[in-house]
C-alpha cells in the first residue's frame, strides 16, 4: 500500500526565513514531501540512493542540454572523461600561487576595525577573479558579478522566460570568449578555454553549444555557490574563535575543517533528478517522471548519520559528508573549490589575529536557489 506524500512549499516565506530550520523539522516528519516543482528527498540515505542510481533517477531533468550536469549514461561517462583532467592535482597544483595572488590583493586592501561584509567584500570577488584567472576571461569581472545577482533572482522567481533570458546572457559571456579566442587563432591564449576549444571526441570537434554549455556549467552555477561557501567559512570561524585559532596554528587541516563547515551549513542545496519508473521511497510511490529534488543541504544534517548537526567533527563526518555530491554526478569541480576555499581562508587567517562579527550588524541568510549567508559582517583585527 502507497501512503500519500506530504505536501509542503518550499519557497514560502516561513521557508525561506529559516531554510535549515525547515529542512530539519521536515526529515524528523518525513522522509520526502511534495510541492508543484516536485518531491524533496530529505534524509541521506533516500539522497544516496537516488544519486547513485541514474537509471532510475535521470540528471535530464531540465528543459535544455547541460553537459555533463544534465547527461544520462552512456554519453556522460565520456563527457566526464574529456572534462574531468581540467581539474587534474598538477593544474591545481598551478593555478594555486595565481589564486593565492589574487586573495591577498583583496585581503590586504580590506580595512581593519570596520564591519565589512565578507560575502561583498571577500567572497564573490575572490569567486569571480579566481575564476577569470583559471579561464584566461580577465577584464570581465563587473559584468559576471551582475550576472551573478540576476540569475539568482530569475532562479528564485520562478519565471521561466526570464531564467532563459538570464541564461542566454550568460552565453552570449561566454560566445564572446570564443569568437576572442578564434580572431586570434593559434595566437590563442593557452588555457582552459582554448583548450576546450580545440578538444575532440570520438575524432570531432565539439559542438559550440557544447563548448558553451561545458563552460557555463563551470562557472555559472558555481560563482554563486563559491562566494556563498566562502560567507558560510568566514561566518563560522568568526563564531567559533578557538576553531579559528587551532586552525591560523594548524593550516593543514583547513581542507578538512571546510568541508566539515559546509556540511553544517551546505549553500549548495539541491539538484534535480526525474524518476524513469514508477518506484517507491519508504512508504510512498512515486510515478514514473517526477521531478525529484536531491536536498543535499538536508541530508548533510541527518541525524542518523552525523548525531548533532551541528557539532564540529570534521574527520568524524568526512566519509558521509556530501557538499559535492555523490556517485557519477559527484562535483569535478572539488579540488579546484577547495583549493581556492583554502586559499583565501588560509589567506585571511595570516593577515588577521582575530576574526570577529561586526558588532552593529546582523548576518542575513541566503535564499533558494542557495543557502549559507547573503551577508556576513566582520571586523578584521
Ligand atoms: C563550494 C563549491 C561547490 C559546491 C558545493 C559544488 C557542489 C556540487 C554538487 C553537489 C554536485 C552534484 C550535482 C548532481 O549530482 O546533480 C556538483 C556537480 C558539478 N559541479 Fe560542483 N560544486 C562546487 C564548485 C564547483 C566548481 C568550482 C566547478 C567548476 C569549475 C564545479 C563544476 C561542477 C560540474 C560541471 C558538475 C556536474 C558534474 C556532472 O554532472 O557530472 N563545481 N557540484
Amino acid at each position: 500500500m502507497s501512503r500519500p506524500i506530504p505536501t509542503w512549499e518550499p519557497l514560502s516565506p516561513e521557508v525561506l526565513a529559516d531554510q535549515l530550520g525547515a529542512y530539519d523539522r521536515m526529515r524528523a516528519t518525513c522522509p520526502l514531501a511534495e510541492s508543484p516543482r516536485g518531491v524533496t528527498l530529505f534524509r541521506h540515505a533516500d539522497v544516496v540512493a537516488a544519486a547513485t542510481d541514474p537509471a532510475r533517477f535521470s540528471s535530464a531533468a531540465t528543459a535544455r542540454r547541460a553537459v555533463p550536469n544534465a547527461i544520462d549514461p552512456p554519453e556522460h561517462a565520456a563527457w566526464r572523461t574529456l572534462t574531468d583532467p581540467f581539474f587534474a592535482p598538477a593544474r591545481i597544483a598551478a593555478l594555486e600561487p595565481r589564486v593565492r595572488a589574487i586573495a591577498e590583493a583583496i585581503v590586504s586592501a580590506l580595512p581593519r576595525g570596520v564591519d565589512l561584509d565578507a560575502v561583498a567584500v571577500i567572497g564573490a570577488p575572490l569567486a569571480v577573479r579566481a575564476q577569470t584567472e583559471w579561464l584566461g576571461w580577465h577584464g570581465i569581472e563587473d559584468s559576471l558579478l551582475a550576472w551573478m545577482a540576476d540569475n539568482h533572482d530569475a532562479t528564485r522567481s520562478g519565471d521561466r522566460a526570464r531564467t532563459a533570458e538570464v541564461a542566454a546572457a550568460f552565453d552570449e559571456i561566454v560566445r564572446v570568449q570564443l569568437r576572442r579566442r578564434r580572431g586570434m587563432g593559434a595566437a590563442a591564449p593557452e588555457d582552459p578555454t582554448t583548450e576546450l576549444m580545440r578538444a575532440t571526441m570520438d575524432g570531432r570537434p565539439l559542438d559550440e553549444a557544447d563548448i558553451v554549455s561545458v563552460l557555463r556549467n563551470w562557472t555559472a552555477g558555481d560563482l554563486a555557490s563559491m562566494a556563498a561557501a566562502l560567507g558560510v567559512v568566514v561566518r563560522f570561524l568568526a563564531t567559533h574563535p578557538e576553531v579559528q585559532q587551532d586552525l591560523r596554528a594548524r593550516p593543514a587541516g583547513l581542507a578538512a575543517a571546510i568541508d566539515e563547515m559546509l556540511r553544517i551549513d551546505d549553500p549548495f542545496l539541491v539538484n534535480r533528478r526525474l524518476t524513469t519508473t514508477a518506484l517507491r521511497i519508504g512508504e510512498h510511490e512515486l510515478e514514473a517522471g517526477t521531478r525529484v529534488y536531491l536536498n543535499w543541504t538536508s541530508a548533510n544534517r541527518d541525524e542518523s548519520v552525523f548525531g548533532d548537526p551541528d557539532a564540529y567533527r570534521p574527520e568524524r563526518n568526512a566519509a558521509h559528508n556530501l557538499v559535492y555530491g555523490i556517485g557519477i554526478h559527484a562535483c569535478p569541480g572539488r579540488p579546484l573549490a577547495t583549493m581556492e576555499l583554502v586559499v583565501a581562508t588560509q589567506v585571511l587567517l595570516q593577515a588577521t589575529s582575530c576574526l570577529e562579527p561586526a558588532a552593529d550588524a546582523a548576518p542575513v541568510r541566503e535564499t533558494y536557489p542557495l543557502g549559507g549567508w547573503r551577508s556576513v559582517p566582520v571586523r578584521l583585527r
